[in-house]
């Protein structure tokens, strides 16, 4: 089959692999109809993350139609049409049970390699790097899905590919760091990053009972999404964050802050040269500069909500402010499957069309240069999809 594969940072090429196939009984084969770039895609794609390898197949973002099941699978057969969460999860582990998927304790083999440097493994997520399972990714013509029973949800007759597809990743990753934000009826959430997170974030603060929804970009048709979804922009290059949101909310700050940027922040001024310089030599695996303004911006008592990937270590990061203003810190890796139902429904009931997020779609060939595309931000591109079948 053909599938786009890392090689190293900026180099990602599609290639002639060999078919999956059924490795684990309680397995399921899908033939990809549409997989997504992911910002997360980024981080690998510029080599921040460590434990690639040559050839590894990228992508967790995927949809499709089950084409092979292992004979222990219970809950489909061939012809479903199937949204695969990016999080491998066995559904029996304790995690699992308490429905902290992304935290499955069995779903990564290689769990010392992940224990080493964090103490302990979360779960294999698809093409992500060895260190969180070596799983091979879905943009592919065709992807394994181990424990098939406990990721992929059938999709309801009607719905097109673009309607659910981000079922398996942004869509439940806005909705849970906007969850993760405890956001009170009618307060005020302040969101970094108008990418696809952001944007889901942007609408999923407003089905939780946010007041005011204030994102930050720099991004001219991002932020223009963001307003498209009720929300009042900040361009950070134009006005400093910290005094328009303390100007906006009489001196207070806002109620709860989102942190949908992660490792890859970008800054102006010493902060942003310091951070890149030790990145470069890999003394720094992140750049937290929207971590530090986020704390500094939050008001006292409030919450920091962070979907934003982080990869290993940072500098600098505010603690002092963090414990005396009494802030909540939430984050993690999407408990994707936790959110499938319920947010299908609102897709069905017609309360959201995720598809509004969408702005190319290519065939997989065509990968490699809309990743270019994406990282650079050119030719107005917010989220890509990749159509492998042509
Ligand atoms: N927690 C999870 O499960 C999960 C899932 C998906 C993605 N992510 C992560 O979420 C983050 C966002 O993903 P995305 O797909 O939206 O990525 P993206 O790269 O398209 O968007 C990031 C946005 O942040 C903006 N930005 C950069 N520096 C900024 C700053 N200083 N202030 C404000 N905005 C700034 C960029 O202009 C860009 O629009 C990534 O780190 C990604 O890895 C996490
Ligand atoms: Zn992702
Ligand atoms: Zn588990």
């Amino acid at each position: 089959m053909r599938a786009l594969t890392w090689h190293s940072s900026g180099d990602v090429r599609v290639e002639t692999v060999p078919d999956p196939t059924i490795v684990d009984q309680t397995d399921v084969v899908v033939k990809v109809t549409s997989a997504a770039i992911c910002g997360s895609d980024l981080h690998l794609y510029g080599g921040y993350m460590p434990t690639m390898e040559k050839g590894d197949i990228l992508g967790h973002e995927t949809m499709g139609e089950i084409v092979e099941v292992g004979s222990a699978v219970t809950k489909f057969r061939r012809g479903d049409r199937v949204v695969i969460p990016f999080a491998i999860s066995c559904g029996a582990c304790w995690f699992c049970q308490k429905e902290l998927f992304s935290l499955c304790d069995t779903s990564n083999p290689n769990k010392e390699m992940a224990a080493k440097v964090m103490g302990q493994s979360p779960a294999g997520l698809f093409g992500f790097s060895h260190m969180l399972g070596g799983f091979a990714g879905g943009q592919a013509e065709y992807i394994r899905v181990p424990f098939a029973d406990v990721g992929p949800i059938k999709v309801p007759d009607g719905l097109t590919d673009e309607q659910v597809l981000f079922l398996s990743d942004i869509f439940p990753t806005g909705y849970m760091a906007a969850e993760n934000a405890e956001i009170e009826p009618g307060e005020t959430v302040a969101i970094w990053g108008c990418g696809p997170v952001g944007q889901f974030a942007i609408r999923s603060a407003w089905m939780l009972g946010a007041g005011r929804v204030i994102a930050i970009d720099r991004v001219a048709e991002r932020m223009e999404m963001a307003r498209q979804g009720n929300a009042e922009t900040i361009d950070y290059t134009k006005d400093d964050p910290y005094e328009t949101l303390m100007e906006t909310t009489g001196g207070r700050g806002p109620d709860r802050c989102i942190d949908a940027v992660g490792a890859e922040a970008h800054a102006t001024g010493i902060g942003g040269a310091y951070d890149k310089v030790k990145q470069t030599v890999r003394l720094e695996t992140d750049r937290p500069h929207v971590l530090r303004e986020a704390i500094r911006c939050c008001r006292k008592g409030g919450t920091l909500s962070i979907p934003g990937a982080y990869i290993g270590f940072a500098d600098k990061i505010p603690v002092g402010a963090m414990m005396n203003k009494a802030l909540t810190i939430k984050t993690g890796q999407t408990h994707v499957q936790r959110y499938l139902e319920p947010l299908m429904t609102k897709i069905v009931d017609g309360q959201i069309d995720p598809s509004f997020v969408i702005t190319h779609t290519v065939p997989l060939e065509k990968a490699p240069e809309m990743y270019k595309t994406f990282q650079k931000k050119e030719d107005g591109c917010i989220k890509v999809v990749l159509k492998p079948q042509g």
